[in-house]
């Protein structure tokens, strides 16, 4: 079974975030934190608009059992904060080979030194973001990049296929 067939084997979107976390976990030994943050708080709910960059509207939030790594103290980024509100506000992934030349970066860890995060998108609204760190310079290369994004787009997926997780309308 791939990843993709497990996280759309689940019985719930929190189940699907801690199982394509973990798989993404076991990876790579360089992915040092794995997490999903989910948006929240976005006005344009039930709309079916995703919030427009920069706007720092809406937060991204990261639940107890939603990471795999050091416990960290940034559990909610707002959109205009952060390679995380970047990520989703631009809904483009995000590869940082270096934390440290970039202003926008929130530490987490202070052995962290590159990153990537992907938008977790359904359709053109913006679900989460799923967000890796490295204590290894530059350790997102292509094809790391077209494997998470494949694990966010089954994240999107379960979001909008396994019922009862979202309020009415919510739905692209
Ligand atoms: N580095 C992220 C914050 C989240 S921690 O890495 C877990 C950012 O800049 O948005």
């Amino acid at each position: 079974m791939t990843l993709t067939d497990d996280i759309l084997a689940q019985p719930s979107f929190d189940a699907a975030i801690r199982t394509a976390v973990a798989g993404v976990k076991a990876m790579r030994p360089a992915y040092d934190w794995v997490g999903v943050y989910l948006l929240e708080g976005d006005p344009s709910a039930g709309s079916g608009q995703a919030p427009s960059a920069g706007s720092g509207q809406g937060v991204l939030t990261l639940q107890d059992d939603h990471y795999r790594g050091q416990p960290t103290s940034h559990t909610r980024i707002p959109l205009d904060s952060g390679i995380c509100g970047a990520a989703a506000s631009s809904r483009e992934t995000i590869v940082i080979d270096d934390v440290r030349r970039d202003s926008r970066y929130i530490a987490c860890s202070l052995s962290v030194r590159s990153e990537i995060v992907v938008p977790i998108m359904a359709g053109e609204r913006v679900v989460g973001v799923l967000d890796l760190d490295s204590d290894t310079p530059a350790a997102f290369v292509e094809s790391d990049r077209r494997e998470l994004e494949r694990v966010a787009a089954a994240l999107a997926q379960a979001w909008q296929v396994i019922p009862g997780e979202q309020p009415a309308g919510r739905r692209v």
